[in-house]
């Protein structure tokens, strides 16, 4: 794997493929168990989350449905601090066993504001999955059920994670390599 070059940003190779499908998997297992007997529904955060939901979706051997909303607040490498509303929920949240899917928490800002706009709709329960956590970047309540990686404060691009719509289609994921920096 080689370095990636966005917007005059070196990054360097960080997560490799398979360990990523390794870990989704394992993680798909662990819901199939949680969840015997019922029939969760997924919601997949987009932009971002999206590789990651559906091979996660993929990846539990369970009846289950998935469903996709919207909710931006991240622009460049720096946090805007403004959380929009969440957009495209269609189906009915009552009584339904929730996988809130997302591809990272950082600050936590934008997965409280889902989960507060999610309970609204009075789901049986709420549950989160991230593929990645930043738990020293995190500065509110937030505890995820599932996460693939624990990382430091540092950001990442690739599979769905973006650097301004850029890198989302790399399979592997990358790390700002700020060294490299001119
Ligand atoms: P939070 O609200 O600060 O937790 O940030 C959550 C959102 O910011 C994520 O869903 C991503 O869209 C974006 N984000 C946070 N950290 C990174 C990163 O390292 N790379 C790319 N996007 C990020
Ligand atoms: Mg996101």
């Amino acid at each position: 794997m080689n370095r990636k070059s966005y917007q005059g940003l070196t990054f360097r190779p960080y997560i490799e493929s398979n360990q990523i499908q390794a870990r989704v998997r394992e993680i798909g297992e662990q819901i199939a168990k949680d969840y015997e007997g019922k029939y969760p529904l997924f919601i997949c955060v987009l932009n971002g989350a999206a590789p990651f939901a559906v091979d996660l979706f993929r990846s539990t051997p369970l009846d289950a449905e998935i469903s996709f909303i919207r909710l931006k607040s991240y622009e460049g490498t720096g946090s805007t601090g403004k959380v929009k509303e969440v957009m495209g929920l269609t189906e009915s949240l009552e009584g339904r066993d929730v996988i809130l899917i997302e591809d990272i928490i950082d600050t936590g800002n934008t997965m409280v504001k889902l989960l507060s706009d999610l309970r609204l709709h009075n789901p049986a329960s709420l549950r989160i999955a991230t593929l990645l956590f930043k738990p020293e970047a995190l500065i509110n309540e937030v505890n995820p059920d599932y996460v693939g990686f624990e990382i430091p404060k540092k950001f990442i691009i690739g599979y769905g994670l973006d650097i301004d719509g850029f890198a989302r289609n790399l399979n592997d994921i990358y790390i700002l390599d700020e060294e490299a920096e001119a």
